[in-house]
């Protein structure tokens, strides 16, 4: 009997072996190519639901099957997984994939193609939001100043994920908030009569304390400094998430560092959407810029942050000046060291006498025009891509500031032009926000220096 060898390899009849083998491999490819499209079907399901974590994964799961199979997946594959990193750098790979196969805790789930959950700013909401701090997981929630990305401050691992997530430099501290004086004596060591008269007239509020920190309070949280800022928060949402969850809530604002600070949830959805475990949705803030921060552990106070309360109502208080001279020593607010609150465009501080040439100026310069302005100014045929005009007190400037930096990003300005304020009552801290915004470089540490001059 001749035997032909090339069917004996292939399997086809007429070969003497056992023909089924190639079928068997035949089989076997297309169940892998089977399943690899499965997965990818139900991956691209899920990323078409914005509340159902798992999407992203589910794709390049898909595609990572199919890829052992077929050339074009793995060429989409690479592609895919290269576009995800560049948009989100803070997206841990890992994580993504543990949490498609269901072990792990709901915020490791969150992946980049995610919106977070939102909860309505409801006693439901709050109490869903106050578990899901109690197991160490972030939540952003609305203060009366700008809305706040917060963990529980003893939980050392929850407080490093807020510096990682918002992108935040390590040596600026977070602010402490609490609910109540016997909270307070968690975090702090003492108080000095100056700080209690302080928290008598403005706590709750928009005033923040810097002390000296008690041991207890993990030093992540005040950047190694020997001291911890503090505030009781006058929004109803804040102070009631504070008080369910138990604990101080360590909570900056819930912007990425270096942009502007959010006053809607929608802003903070927009930074950090796909990196934080829940939203509480409580609508615009009402003072739309953040707390001052006074420093009261040395003989003299120091005002290290113009904020919501003004600087004249702290000295009332006090009955003296707030300290404003160059302060020695280490950095005392490490968070003035940095530009800060920036849109994507450039900013340019106008005085309201000076439009006609501030408009002559950037229109040789070229380049998309964005105004906001207390007055009107006379346009002399410029062509303006964004306008925002907010008439009535500093108050109300302070209130649209920030949401005007986000408005003009999104009409695509390139130059910004802001209408300055005079510099008293919240205005100092209007001012102050601009300057930063405006700064090319880092600017000076003290207050009273960066609110100084042009
Ligand atoms: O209104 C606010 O203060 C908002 C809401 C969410 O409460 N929070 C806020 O946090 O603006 P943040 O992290 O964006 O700003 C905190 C400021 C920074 O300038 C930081 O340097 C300063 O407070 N700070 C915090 N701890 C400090 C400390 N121990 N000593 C000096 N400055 C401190
Ligand atoms: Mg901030």
């Amino acid at each position: 009997m001749v035997v032909d060898v090339t069917k004996l390899q292939t399997g086809e009849p007429g070969g003497t072996s056992k023909p089924r083998r190639p079928l068997v491999r035949q089989l076997r490819r297309l169940a892998v190519v089977a399943a690899g499209f499965a997965v990818l079907f139900v991956g691209l399901i899920l990323a078409a639901l914005p509340m159902i974590p798992g999407g992203l994964p589910g794709i390049v799961l898909g595609l990572t099957i199919l890829s052992t199979e077929l050339d074009w997946a793995r060429r989409l594959r690479a592609r895919v997984l290269r576009t995800a990193r560049r948009a989100l750098p803070n997206i841990s790979w890992h994580r993504a994939f543990t949490s498609l196969a269901g072990r792990r805790k709901p915020s490791d789930r969150r992946t980049s193609s995610e919106r977070p959950a939102v909860a309505e700013a409801t006693s439901e909401g709050i109490s869903r939001a106050a578990d899901i701090l109690r197991r160490g997981d972030l939540v952003a929630f609305p203060t009366e100043t700008v809305y706040g990305l917060g963990a529980p401050v003893f939980n050392r691992r929850a407080v490093a994920r807020v510096f990682e997530v918002k992108g935040r430099p390590a040596d600026n501290p977070l602010i402490v908030h609490v609910s109540s004086r016997a909270m307070l004596d968690r975090v702090v060591r003492d108080v000095p009569d100056t700080a209690g008269h302080l928290m008598e007239a403005f706590w709750p509020g928009p005033l923040t304390l810097v002390l000296r920190r008690s041991r207890r309070v993990p030093s992540i949280v005040s950047a190694g400094l020997d001291t911890v800022a503090v505030r009781i928060p006058a929004d109803p949402v804040a102070l009631q998430l504070v008080r369910l969850t138990g604990q101080p809530i360590a909570a900056p604002s819930a912007n990425r560092s270096g942009r502007p600070s959010p006053t809607t949830a929608e802003h903070v959805m927009r930074d950090l959407g796909a990196v934080v475990d829940l939203v509480i949705d409580g609508g615009p803030t009402p003072i739309g810029v953040e707390s001052t921060v006074v420093d009261v552990t040395g003989a003299v106070p120091v005002l290290l942050r113009p904020g919501g309360i003004s600087r004249e109502a702290i000295e009332r208080v006090i009955g003296t000046s707030l300290c404003s001279g160059p302060v020695s020593g280490p950095a005392r607010s490490p968070g003035n060291k940095h530009r800060h609150y920036a849109p994507s465009c450039r900013v340019i501080p106008v005085h309201p006498d000076e439009w006609e040439g501030a408009l002559q100026r950037v229109c040789e310069a070229g380049g998309r025009i964005g105004i906001v302005a207390r007055t009107t100014p006379e346009f002399l045929g410029e062509t303006i891509a964004y306008h925002r005009r907010i008439p009535g007190d500093e108050a109300e400037y302070a209130r649209h500031l920030f949401s005007a930096f986000r408005e003009a990003e999104d009409a695509g300005v390139d130059l910004l032009l802001v209408e300055t304020v005079q510099e008293t009552g919240v205005g100092l801290a209007v001012m102050d926000r601009l300057r930063r915004a405006a700064a090319t470089d880092d600017v000076p540490e003290h207050p009273e220096e960066a609110t100084s001059g042009s």
